[in-house]
């Protein structure tokens, strides 16, 4: 099974405010639902609760440490592992790890690619992606590449990028390059 992350950081590395995403772009919303529809999405209670309903066409794994924490219509998993495990074990093809902050993290070391919408703003916020080149033995290499300009319905101009791991250290640079990109 693969494993994706999916992720729109501001050029700060910033991707969260008081609970919600600081920023509002449709078609980034759009490519995210046409990622993730029919798959499987991990995220944390946080994100989970930010987003107060599931996201309709997809199996949804919600990882909390809350062993009484249920969600109706939903999986719940104790740890990133286990919800892997789940997804795995349910037959799903890729699955995409949807944030929040403490999800990237333990996302990264194990991601075969990287989804990232990199908003072109420095945006205030109390949740930022980590640093990807802290991930150990990451390689990263940049497979794809879409610009956006920002109109009446996008605040901010955004690039799309689509990351796969290299699998070697001969990526480090790659790695240093994502890493750059968020400084
Ligand atoms: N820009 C984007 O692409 C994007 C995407 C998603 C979210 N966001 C933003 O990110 C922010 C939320 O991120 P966050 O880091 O605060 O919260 P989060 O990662 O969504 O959720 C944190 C919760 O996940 C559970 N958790 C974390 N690590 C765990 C572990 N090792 N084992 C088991 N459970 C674990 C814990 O739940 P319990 O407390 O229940 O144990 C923890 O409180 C929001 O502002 C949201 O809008 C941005």
């Amino acid at each position: 099974m693969r494993v994706s992350i999916v992720v729109a950081a501001a050029e700060n590395g910033v991707i969260g405010a008081g609970g919600g995403i600081p920023w509002r772009l449709p078609d980034d919303q759009r490519l995210f639902k046409r990622l993730t529809s029919g798959h499987t999405v991990v995220m944390g209670r946080g994100t989970h609760e930010s987003i107060g309903r599931l996201l309709p066409g997809r199996t949804t794994i919600v990882v909390s440490r809350n062993p009484d924490y249920s969600v109706a219509q939903a999986f719940v998993a104790d740890s990133l592992e286990a919800a892997l495990d789940l997804a795995r074990a349910r037959g799903e093809s890729e699955t995409f790890v949807v944030g929040g902050g403490s999800l990237y993290a333990l996302a990264l070391p194990l991601a075969n690619g990287l989804y990232l919408t990199r908003v072109h703003a420095e945006v205030e916020g109390d949740v930022t992606f980590p640093d990807p080149a802290a991930a150990p033995g990451a390689g990263w290499k940049l497979e794809e590449e879409q610009e956006h300009a920002a109109d009446e319905h996008h605040a901010q101009a955004f690039t799309f990028q689509r990351w796969e791991r290299t699998g070697d250290c001969a990526g480090r640079s790659a790695a240093r390059t994502l890493s750059a990109l968020l400084d």
